[in-house]
Formats: structure tokens, sequence, C-alpha cells
């Protein structure tokens, strides 16, 4: 295939055979790789593109959230993210994800406004939950309480009505950290706390985890500072596996509380967003700096399935910049929690250092990622690993609804249906039972 720029516009030319040429239009974003368009590829040649795990493919055009994974660039809305956990808030990133600007004071206080009274959840959602076991993973429980507020949130499940939409973003930004503090209440048997309105999202959440009703809760503005900038952290990411699972949710008209916990199931898997709960098992697995060498070789053996977990990334070829001020914040945190036994922090720093001077690492360009630093710092804060991926999905649902809205809005879009190359038999007739071998 060539490219080349004509007046019709960039375009690339594909040869099929040595007779037949197709042209296929070029298209180039603001910043970030062109795209060859190969939406007629198949009324043109009858041939389908192949890209298992779509390493090559663009399913969208989006103006939220770009990753130069060769430079460890992340932008929210052209925002770059150190920026953004340095001088932001989750609400105030919430805001600019959803909308594509910072807000003014007033709007920002009237955002903040409208999130912090939508926070409670309608009061039978205390009854689903009784339904569950109380050993059962949190994350089963979200997947089961989010998909559920379909039920009881009617008035704003018509996609196609604009506002309905902007209620439907407001209820799920508000509403996942009660479910979640919910979940994990009811995972230990303690009693649901209510939001409160007079504290902030992240302190909010943190009284609803760690209150009990018998005495006051003091929340840690350390631990709630760290935890707002872990929130800012996991916003967005472009088109991961469990925002392209939302938005393929969503291209069937789903509403979008069954969309997001569609996202939640996706985002669950160890090698998305379960790999903070894996990662934490994995250093405490490993439990002393003596034993790291053993775990890297392990990584390293073909025959063996084992991977180190909170490394590597699809995107990421370079260090994952949200990884950088993660290992900030974990840091932060152990200290100011004046937390002594930091041995699993130390097995952390002599994991990442043994594997970036590591030959297989270096030529396979696997890095620390997101999920190495954050089971640390989250588990320090006090939540167990179960809950680890919960506090992902809480972040994320600000991202997934804001990508959910960008591919309603867009008229580009249609029900996603990928292809496939068929390798299974070809027709054959059917053999009654009694003739079969
Ligand atoms: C997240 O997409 C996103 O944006 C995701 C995310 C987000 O914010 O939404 O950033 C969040 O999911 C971060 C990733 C969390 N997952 C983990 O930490 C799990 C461990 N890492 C991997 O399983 C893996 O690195 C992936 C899944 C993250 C990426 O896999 P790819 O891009 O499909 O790469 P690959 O599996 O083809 O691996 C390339 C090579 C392979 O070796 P070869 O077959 O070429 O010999 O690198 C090896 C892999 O075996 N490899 C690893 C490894 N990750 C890849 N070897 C050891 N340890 C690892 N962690």
């Amino acid at each position: 295939m060539t490219s080349e720029d004509t007046d019709a516009g960039k375009h690339a030319t594909l040869s099929l055979g040595s007779n037949r040429q197709v042209e296929l239009p070029v298209r180039s974003g603001t910043i970030g790789p062109d795209v060859i368009d190969v939406g007629r590829l198949y009324n043109r040649t009858h041939c389908f593109t192949y890209d298992p795990g779509f390493t090559s493919t663009a399913n969208c055009s989006s103006r939220i959230t770009y990753i130069d994974g060769d430079e460890g660039i992340l932008l929210y809305r052209g925002y770059p993210i150190e920026q953004l956990a340095q001088s932001s808030n989750f609400v105030e990133v919430c805001y600019l994800l959803l909308n594509g600007e910072l807000p003014t004071q007033a709007e920002y206080d009237a955002f903040r406004n409208t999130i912090t009274r939508h926070t409670m959840v309608h009061e039978q959602m205390t009854r689903f939950f009784t339904g569950f076991r109380r050993d059962a993973h949190p994350m089963a429980v979200m997947c089961g309480s989010v998909g559920a507020l379909s039920a009881f949130y009617h008035d704003s499940t018509d996609i196609n009505d604009a506002y309905q939409r902007v209620v439907a973003s407001h209820r799920l930004v508000a509403k996942m950290p009660t479910l979640a503090a919910m979940a994990y209440k009811y995972s230990i048997g303690q009693p649901f706390i209510y939001p409160r309105n007079d504290l902030d999202y992240t302190s909010n959440f943190l009284q609803m985890c760690f209150a009990v009703p018998c005495e006051p809760y003091v929340v840690n503005p350390i631990v709630a500072r760290a935890l707002d900038r872990i929130l800012i952290l996991h916003a967005d990411h472009e088109q991961n596996a469990s925002t392209s699972t939302v938005r393929l949710a969503g291209s069937s008209g789903a509403n979008p509380f069954a969309c997001i916990a569609a996202g939640i199931a996706c985002l669950w898997g160890p090698a998305h967003g379960g790999a903070n709960e894996a990662a934490l098992r994995m250093l405490e697995e490993i439990g002393t700096m003596d034993r790291v060498q053993e775990y890297v070789d392990r990584a390293k053996d073909p025959n063996s399935e084992f991977r180190l977990m909170g490394f590597g990334h699809r995107v990421y070829k370079n260090y994952d910049p949200r990884a950088k001020v993660m290992q900030q914040t974990c840091y932060e945190v152990l200290n100011a929690l004046n937390i002594k036994n930091q041995q699993i922090f130390d097995v952390a720093k002599k994991l990442e250092e043994i594997a970036l001077s590591d030959s297989y690492f270096i030529e396979k360009k696997l890095y620390p990622n997101i999920d190495f630093y954050s089971g640390i710092t989250l588990r320090a804060i006090g939540f167990p690993l179960s809950m680890f991926t919960v506090l992902f999905a809480v972040a994320r649902t600000v991202g997934w609804i804001s990508q959910w809205k960008e591919m309603i809005e867009d008229p580009e879009q249609k029900i996603g249906r990928p292809r496939q190359l068929y390798i299974g038999r070809t027709e054959r007739p059917y053999v009654p039972i009694a003739q079969r071998g």
C-alpha cells in the first residue's frame, strides 16, 4: 500500500494482486497518527481488514483523550495529566471530560452542587444488595447494582433525549461512589453510610467507606487529596478495552446504566482494570526483595504463562505518565500515614529497578503502568484488595460516560458490528444420529 497527497486530499493506494488497485481516503487528526478510512473497503474489494485486538484499528474519532505511547503523553481535552493531577480536582476533571472545557467558578460550583445532590441512591437499592452473598467480589456487586440503576431511573434512559443523557451522566458520576461504598460495607457486614452534602466528592466517598454510626469520622486531608489524584489519573484513557465495550454496547441504543455495567464487567479482567489487585497479590507473593529476581525470571520464561502484573501496556511503549505520578503519590501516602512496614513498596521499587535494566523488558518495551503502584497506595489508605478495581471503576465512569455521550452525538456512528475471517467447516449435510460413527 502507498499513500500520497492529491487535490482530492490524502489517500492510500492498496494493490490487490497485479491488476487491481483501490484508493482509500487518508484522514488526519489534530495530532497523532493518520487513519486510512477502510469503511468502503468490503464494498469495493469484497475483503475485510484483519486486526485481532485492534492493535492498528481506530474505531471512532474523538476529542476527549489523547495518548502518545512513545512519548509517554496523556492529555484530557488537551490538558496534560501531570498538570491536572497537580493542580485540579476530580470533580473539575469530570466537568472537563464531560463538557470539553475547564469550568468557570460559577460553572464549577453549579456542577459540584448537581453532583452532590445526586449522590443518594433509591432506598430500594439497599434491598437489592441483600440478595448478594457477603463474600461476593465487590466487582460482581457493582456489575449488578449499576446495571440495576436502569430499573430505578427511567427518566434518564432515553438516549435520544439530550437532557436525559446529561442527567444520566450526572447520576452515574454521583452514584458510583455511593454504590462502591455500599458494596464495601456489605462485604464487611457494616451498615451503609449515607452520603454527606457538606463534604467534597472524595471525602464523601471516604466517609461512606470508613465511617461507622457509633462515632464521628474525620477525613484525613492527605489521604483525601491522594485518593482524589488517583481518581484523576484513572478518569479516562482513550479507546481502552472497557471504554470500547461501553461504546459498542451503546451503539445498539442500550441505556447508559446498562452500558456502564458492561464497562465494569470488562474492566474486571486482570489484563485490564483487575491488574491493580493482581499486581498487589503478586508483590505480596514475592514478599521479600531477595525473591524479586526469581519472579522476573519467571516472567521472561517463554514456557511460563506468568506475567509481571502492573507491567506493560498496549499503547505506552515508554513510561506510563500516570505511573510516575502514582509512584510519587504512593510515597507521599506511606510517609503521611507513617507506615513503617514499607517492605512491599521496597519490593515494588526493586522489581521496577531490576525489570527496567533487564534486556527482556527493554526490548519488549515493558514499563510499570498505572496499576503497579496504585494497589500499594489503596491498601495503605485502608481498602482491601477486592476494592481496588472498584475504585478504578468509580474513577473511569466519567470517562466511559463522556465517551458514550460523544458516540451518541457523533453523526458518523452506527451500531458496531465487526466481521471475521471464517476458518470453520464448509457446508455439509446433516447426519441423523443413528448414522453417526
Ligand atoms: C490497563 O488500554 C488501556 O489504556 C488500559 C489502561 C487504562 O487506563 O484503561 O491503561 C489500564 O489495563 C493497564 C494494563 C494493566 N494490565 C497489566 O498490568 C497486566 C500485565 N500486562 C499485560 O498482560 C500486557 O502487557 C497488556 C495486556 C497490558 C498489554 O498486552 P499487549 O499489548 O497485547 O502486548 P502482548 O501481550 O502482545 O505482549 C507483547 C510481549 C509478549 O511477548 P512475546 O509474545 O512477544 O514473546 O510482551 C510480553 C508478552 O509475553 N509481555 C509481558 C508482559 N506484558 C507483555 N511479559 C511479562 N510481563 C508482562 N507484564
